[in-house]
């Protein structure tokens, strides 16, 4: 960098440019909530921010303390995560807003070596909750501010390389105050401006030191790590549904994927089955609805829906069967997936 430091360019653009979302001070004199950074780095785990705004809005405003939110029942906090995805994040948030209650005076931890024993919190989350809401000098590195390092600097590395280079870049620009700024100034370069597809460098503070500036070769940075191809699962789900078009749902008990979530029978794709004991039900007619495809951080999944309806006659059910209206399907935390194969079924009723 030439007259000023990249730190400085960061951050008094930021201060005229941030985009305002709802988990940052109105001002820059407005003292910062702890646990709003703590609540929106979990939401913003793995999705976007345009994704996540109404969901943190909703929550705040059901839990708008760690106090409140440890006290609630898990039920009903997973149940305003659901549609989010990754459900595992709204068990660790709720176990971890346990702990620090419990465990660490209501207090959330302001360093790296607290946060990260935290269920739920890894270094990226760790490091952004040291950043933003404790102005900790500590270095966070995002797909944005990796996007925008890599092309300042042109780097012609790929994957854990890129990343050990990316880390001693900041690591030697941090600055000693305002590393909260600094780290949301190059988050919002790369949303905003320094886009995967697009660049903007007209509009770019940091284009003057930029090694890639207004070149098309900008956009091939940071350089692609070839993907392995997604393996591909197919399981049988059943929607059992009655007369008075109640659904019946599991409780899904298992550890991992859709933890303590409402879910439909399946078999055939999950080590830890989602089985029921048809027998005990009498099935009036079966309907094959067709496929729905979903997609997981490691696998595509085919999901055969076969739609069953049932007799309304008394029988004893399992205590993890529960027969849900569908009107009061939104009160349930129900992944995203067994929404859509609802809706397919809804189709051939
Ligand atoms: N992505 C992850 N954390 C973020 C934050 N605090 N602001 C904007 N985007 C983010």
């Amino acid at each position: 960098m030439q007259s000023l430091k990249l730190s400085e360019i960061v951050i008094n653009w930021y201060k005229k440019n941030l985009r305002i979302l709802p988990w940052r001070p109105k001002n820059f004199n407005q003292k910062i909530d702890p646990y709003i950074v703590f609540l929106s780095e979990f939401m913003l785990q793995q999705t976007t921010v345009k994704t996540v705004v109404p969901y943190f809005l909703n929550f705040l405003k059901k839990y708008p303390t760690i106090e409140i939110l440890a006290k609630a029942k898990l039920d009903d906090v997973l149940a305003i995560w659901s549609g989010l995805g990754y459900y595992r994040r709204a068990n660790n948030l709720y176990k971890s807003s346990k702990i620090i209650i419990n465990e660490l005076n209501g207090v959330i931890p302001n360093n790296y070596e607290d946060l990260i024993k935290l269920p739920g919190i890894g270094d990226y989350t760790a490091a952004a909750i040291c950043a933003i809401a404790f102005d900790k000098k500590v270095v966070v590195i995002d797909g944005n501010i990796e996007r925008v390092i890599s092309r300042l600097f042109e780097l012609d590395l790929r994957g854990n390389d890129l990343k050990k280079k990316v880390r001693e870049i900041l690591f030697l620009n941090i600055p000693g105050k305002e590393n909260s700024l600094f780290t949301q100034g190059l988050m919002d370069i790369g949303a905003t401006i320094c886009k995967p597809k697009i660049i903007n460098c007209e509009r770019c503070p940091l284009s003057e030191n930029c090694r890639v500036a207004f070149k098309n070769s900008a956009i091939n940075y940071p350089l692609k790590i070839i993907k392995e191809k997604k393996i591909k699962r197919t399981g049988n789900f059943y929607c059992l549904i009655n007369s008075k078009k109640e659904i019946l749902f599991l409780r899904n008990i298992n550890l991992g994927l859709f933890e303590n979530m409402h879910v439909l029978p399946s078999d055939g794709w999950l080590k830890d089955n989602h089985n029921l004991d048809f027998n005990i039900f009498s099935i009036k007619e079966r309907f094959d609805c067709g496929v729905i495809k979903h997609s997981f951080t490691h696998f595509d999944l085919d999901s055969k829906v076969i739609l069953l309806k049932v007799d309304d006659n008394q029988i004893r059910l399992k205590d993890n069967c529960i027969f849900i209206k569908l009107e009061n399907l939104d009160m349930f935390s129900i992944p995203t997936l067994y929404h859509k194969i609802i809706k397919l079924v809804l189709k051939n009723i």
